[in-house]
């Protein structure tokens, strides 16, 4: 089988190592790649996953039979419609345009859940048109004040402030455009107390498959400080995601999620990506994406033990009902080396060594570029450094032994990744 993978993250590095591995795969595309992915298959470097025609035209000159899409964009942006009608041959894995509304919209998320019953914070949408009713909203309820604009906001979108005022003062800028068009709705919510994790299931629209669980850290700073980034690490498993609170979420939000999907005609046949929060044992849905998390997947991948191939292909085929899936119970760590200045300003190019030294991690690559016949930086993420373990523990030394054989001009990573889930915590 030939596949085209779309994107070219660090998410699509950690896809496309997974997929190699599968005796199905015979070639492998990816559109637009980094430096790492050219040890998977071969990038499409001038293919933008959103121009679907161009995608269209690739389709038909590398004979691809299943495409895979990495990132929210071309999803949020229909691209899955395209392709069943255009190319129907193709096995297209991600949600349908209408599917898609669940990361595309919070609105729509949220109204969705209700709808079925799926727990997750109060809220209350706010246009121009009911700011004075959103601002007495805000004065309900209780500090810190969560903010989220409606649409793509490139992970930026949602707002965490401390007093009324600012809260208020945030509601007004947000609907006077702060985030474009993606901020003309804006959803308050009630701030929840508790700790995150990121649970992600493959389906078929029917049935489906809980991948293992991981947990993210998205702050820039040690012990969760400073601006929010694309994420600074992951690990999986998750030690108070055990198999009572699993069976909550398989209960309480999994089954109502696909039946609540296929109950309103929204065809899905691909990753639901569940950000929740466990409040004194309960999850909460923080947020629905409609992909894989990055940096989540660098951890996630390396623990699945089943032919990725054979799930894609019985997603797409509606018959995931008839696979297993075999986890790895090994555990997982992913350390992420950022450009100095990230989230902020930050330069590029700068040269990358000490890969050849490092000895049982896997690199994978998310910011990297090739200069002539050198590998550098080209990007604020630049390189996830995952390892495997007894113990997250385990795992996440070996990451940082290598990570510290590694160096470009103004490297960092944070040194703490799992410090709130690790029996020193
Ligand atoms: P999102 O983009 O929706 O994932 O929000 C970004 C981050 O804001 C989340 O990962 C949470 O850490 C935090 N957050 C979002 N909504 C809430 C909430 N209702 N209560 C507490 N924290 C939240
Ligand atoms: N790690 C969070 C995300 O991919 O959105």
């Amino acid at each position: 089988m030939n596949i085209l993978l779309l994107g070219s993250g660090g998410r699509e590095c950690a896809i496309a190592w997974k997929l190699s591995q599968s005796p199905r795969l015979d070639h492998l595309y990816i559109a637009p790649g980094n430096a790492g992915t050219t040890a998977y298959g071969t990038n499409l470097c001038d293919l933008s996953p959103m121009d679907f025609a161009a995608v269209g035209r690739a389709i038909e000159s590398h004979d691809i039979h299943m495409v895979v899409v990495g990132s929210e964009d071309p999803l949020v942006a229909g691209i899955v419609d395209y392709l069943e009608q255009h190319h129907p041959q193709v096995m297209a894995i991600g949600p349908s345009q209408g599917a898609a509304r669940l990361e595309g919209s919070k609105d729509f998320a949220k109204a969705f859940m209700l709808r079925h019953s799926i727990p997750t914070a109060r809220h209350m949408s706010v246009t121009a048109e009911n700011l004075d009713d959103g601002l007495a909203y805000l004065s309900t309820l209780q500090a810190p004040y969560v903010l989220k604009a409606d649409g793509l906001a490139a992970g930026k979108g949602v707002l965490i402030v401390d007093t009324l005022e600012q809260a208020q003062q945030q509601l007004r800028d947000m609907l006077g455009g702060m985030f474009g068009t993606a901020s003309h709705t804006v959803v308050i919510e009630e701030f929840l107390h508790g700790i995150e994790c990121s649970v992600f299931v493959l389906t078929d629209g029917n049935d489906y498959h809980v991948l293992p669980v991981a947990k993210d850290y998205k702050r820039v700073g040690e012990g969760d400080t400073g601006p929010n980034t694309g994420g600074m690490g992951s690990v999986s498993p998750v030690r108070f995601a055990d198999a009572e609170f699993m069976a909550k979420v398989d209960q309480r939000i999994i089954r109502p999620t696909i039946e609540g999907l296929r109950a309103e005609g929204l065809r899905y046949r691909g990753f639901i990506f569940l950000g929740l929060m466990n409040a004194g044992g309960d999850p909460y849905v923080i947020e629905y994406n409609v992909r894989m998390g990055d940096p989540e997947t660098q951890s996630v991948m390396p623990r699945i033990a089943s032919d990725l191939v054979d799930l894609l292909e019985a997603t797409a085929q509606g018959t995931l009902g008839s696979t297993t899936l075999d986890n790895d119970p090994l555990a997982t760590a992913t350390v992420i080396l950022t450009s100095g200045g990230y989230p902020g300003q930050y330069e590029k190019g700068k040269p990358i060594t000490g890969l050849d030294q490092v000895e049982g991690s896997i690199v994978f690559h998310a910011g990297t570029a090739i200069n002539g016949d050198t590998l550098v930086t080209s990007g604020g993420r630049v390189l996830a450094v995952t390892s495997r373990g007894e113990s997250v523990e385990e795992a996440l030394a070996t990451s940082y032994k290598n990570a510290a054989r590694i160096h470009f001009d103004g490297c960092y990573y944070r040194h703490d990744i799992g410090f709130d889930l690790t029996n020193n915590a």
